[in-house]
């Protein structure tokens, strides 16, 4: 049986002030909730106000990105250790923001900076098993953008990425790996993709994990990302592959926030 889980990414929003405030009130609604892995990942610089507030509570702390060296001469990144004397547990690697695969490119910004970030293949199977090597759980994100869909490629594409992530771990480190499909197209645009389709794709990621980890892959977390919201959480939940979302905008909202928790309690056992 796997215990649902529901992330809030909160991406480039809430400074230390304002993430404490949020953080305390998604505490007040859900902290003592038990049977769902509930993740708060607030920015690099909000992450000690968060892991305060939720202190004690049932709530876990998840960075947003790492880098995947201990320490060094590395202007301006964040080691895994650095996220664990944070408090975190968690941390997302490789979402397609970082990949600089944008559903809507920023109109403003001159093509010149595609790929800003940086991330691609190679460097998110370094920062997962650097996760790893330091008791984090990654949660690596997967996805095609709506041309590759249209060409056919979904499933090409998530094979690709899912085992690139994987490349080099042990079974015992892909069996601890949670996958997040996040098609392109459905972040932050309000088209969440159809429950069946997401279902589908879910399959085939666990498949590929039975390929390192045989049996195991069943009791693996598996989540959703791309316009969850409180009103299709149940139309999600109910899909046997789903074991829950990865959340940006709704998990702005801690009524919003509290709601998708419930929903993936609701879920539980089904
Ligand atoms: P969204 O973002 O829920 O705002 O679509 C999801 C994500 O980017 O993880």
């Amino acid at each position: 049986m796997r215990e649902p889980m529901m992330a809030g990414n909160w991406k480039m929003y809430k400074d230390p002030l304002e993430a404490r405030e949020l953080a305390l009130e998604v505490v007040g609604r859900v902290g003592g909730v038990s049977g769902v892995n509930i993740v708060l990942c607030p920015p690099f610089v909000s992450l000690t106000a968060v892991a305060e507030a939720i202190e004690g509570s049932n709530i876990s702390l998840g960075a947003q990105d790492v880098f995947w060296a201990t320490e060094g001469a590395y202007t301006g990144e964040v080691s895994p250790k650095m996220l664990t004397a944070c408090g975190c547990q968690y941390v997302i690697v490789g979402h397609s923001e970082r990949r600089g695969r944008f559903g809507t490119w920023p109109g403003d910004w001159p093509r010149e900076l595609l790929g800003v970030f940086g991330d691609n293949d190679v460097t998110v199977n370094w920062k997962a098993r650097s996760a790893l090597a330091a008791d984090l759980t990654p949660i690596v994100c997967v996805g095609e953008t709506i041309e590759e869909r249209k060409a056919g490629a979904t499933d090409a594409v998530v094979r690709e990425q899912v085992t690139a992530a994987l490349a080099g771990m042990s079974a015992e480190e892909v069996a601890c790996v949670v996958f997040a499909y996040e098609p392109v197209w459905a972040i932050g645009t309000g088209e969440v993709c159809d429950a069946e389709e997401a279902n589908r794709v879910l399959g085939l990621i666990r498949q590929l994990l039975a390929e390192r980890v045989g049996d195991r892959a069943a009791t693996m977390q598996i989540l959703y990302g791309g316009s969850v919201k409180p009103d299709n959480i149940d139309g999600l939940m109910a899909q046997p592959e789903i074991d829950g979302g990865l959340v940006g905008g709704a998990s702005l909202k801690a009524d919003d926030f509290a709601a998708l928790v419930e929903a993936a309690l609701r879920s539980a056992g089904r």
